[in-house]
């Protein structure tokens, strides 16, 4: 019998989808390293998660919620879109300017299947976050890149003047992944003022919380200053949910409706929805969080320095390393063979980078050693 192949089924775009790379899991390189194992087990730094783990008062509350777990969640997420505007007064934020998501990730995809359809565009900076693109691609919308200054720094003039009469929503990565790089509150305002008001303009703030620099812009006071703004977090980095999906975007409430319309009736989990509620309470466990963040990064770029592995400054939890004449596949390889997962990034145009999550600081020592040892420096 024959059968139609399958790409002549395939709808537009989605056949020059490359599928998005996650990060080996621990258990997958535990078996394939069997009695290789080293001592000290497998450490994973290649998805900046939180490495503390998640706060104690959200794993107290998914225990509580797991009883009810018969029933569907909250469609409507009441309680957290209720807790998330209490904890955002103070840039007045209202409970129908909030969407919430399986994640931050289906929220920019809800953006794209809401506002594109045949002939727009998606524009966003060339090497940033892959799930821009994929989603465009998913629905066959055209996605357009636009390179970036020396240092991978973000050229916003550009991306101001790249955007045309089909461009339909903007994506900004502020911070950037994977490199870690972030656009300050001039240049922010600046694509605002220039971006045409038909425009979405859609900043995904995922590292908004392990931010240091004093001219970062905070866009949910930012969005503000012009209509079409959106902004969007998550509970994966900071808040440590990332197994339990949950993420949020903040944006004009006629806007946010739309994805009502559009999204799965049932999208967020009844647990991620506690935990999200507990996290958001827990601010002692961000503050932690943040910390042990931002002393890892000084002993990270102090000992890569020392090491003369060269890095991109990042405002982020993770930090892009160049290890060239080396390819970052091959440095990757080595470091799974020493039991430390770290994130190659030849998908984004970087052939000699690496990406590594700040972890705990046992974690981090590990993971210096192992580079140490696999370029062969001290
Ligand atoms: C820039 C950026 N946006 C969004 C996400 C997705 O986060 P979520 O887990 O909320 O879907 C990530 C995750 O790595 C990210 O780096």
């Amino acid at each position: 019998m024959s059968r139609v192949r399958i790409d002549e089924l395939i709808a537009p775009g989605i056949a020059a989808i490359r599928p998005y790379e996650p990060g080996k899991p621990i258990e997958e390189v535990e078996r394939e390293l069997g009695p290789a194992l080293p001592a000290g087990g497998v450490i994973k730094l290649a998805s900046n998660e939180n490495p503390l783990g998640p706060s104690p008062k959200a794993m107290e509350a998914v225990r509580i919620a797991l009883a009810e777990v018969n029933r569907y969640p909250d469609g409507g997420t009441f309680s957290l879109r209720r807790a998330l505007a209490a904890s955002y007064a103070a840039h007045n934020v209202r409970e129908e300017e909030i969407a919430v998501g399986n994640g931050s990730n289906e929220i920019l995809d809800l953006l794209v299947r809401t506002f594109c359809g045949p002939g727009d565009e998606v524009l966003a900076p060339a090497q940033t976050f892959a799930c821009y693109k994929l989603s465009a691609q998913a629905r066959g919308v055209a996605y357009r890149d636009v390179p970036r200054g020396p240092d991978y720094a973000y050229d916003l003039d550009a991306l101001a003047r790249a955007a045309g009469s089909r461009t339909k929503i903007v994506f900004l990565a502020n911070p950037d992944n994977p490199t870690g790089v972030y656009a300050n509150v001039d240049a922010v305002r600046g694509l605002m003022r220039r971006l045409p008001d038909s425009v979405i303009l859609a900043v995904d703030e995922a590292y908004f919380d392990y931010v240091t620099a004093e001219d970062y812009p905070d866009m949910l006071a930012l969005r503000k200053e012009r209509e079409l703004t959106v902004a969007l977090r998550t509970f994966s980095k900071i808040y440590g949910l990332a197994g339990l999906r949950c993420g949020w975007a903040v944006g004009p409430a006629d806007l946010i409706a739309y994805l009502d319309r559009v999204r799965n009736p049932f999208n967020v989990s009844a647990l991620a929805q506690a935990a999200a509620v507990a996290a958001l309470g827990d601010g002692e466990h961000v503050e932690r969080s943040r910390t042990l963040n931002r002393e890892g990064m000084g002993v990270m770029t102090m000992e890569l320095q020392r090491r003369g592995i060269r890095f991109v400054p990042s405002q982020g939890n993770f930090l892009l390393l160049d290890v060239a004449p080396r390819t970052g596949i091959e440095v990757f390889a080595a470091l799974l063979q020493r039991g430390v997962i770290v994130r190659p990034v030849s998908s984004y145009g970087m052939p000699h980078h690496l990406r590594v999550t700040i972890g705990t600081p046992e974690e981090n020592q590990r993971l210096l050693a192992a580079l140490s040892a696999v370029l062969g420096v001290k």
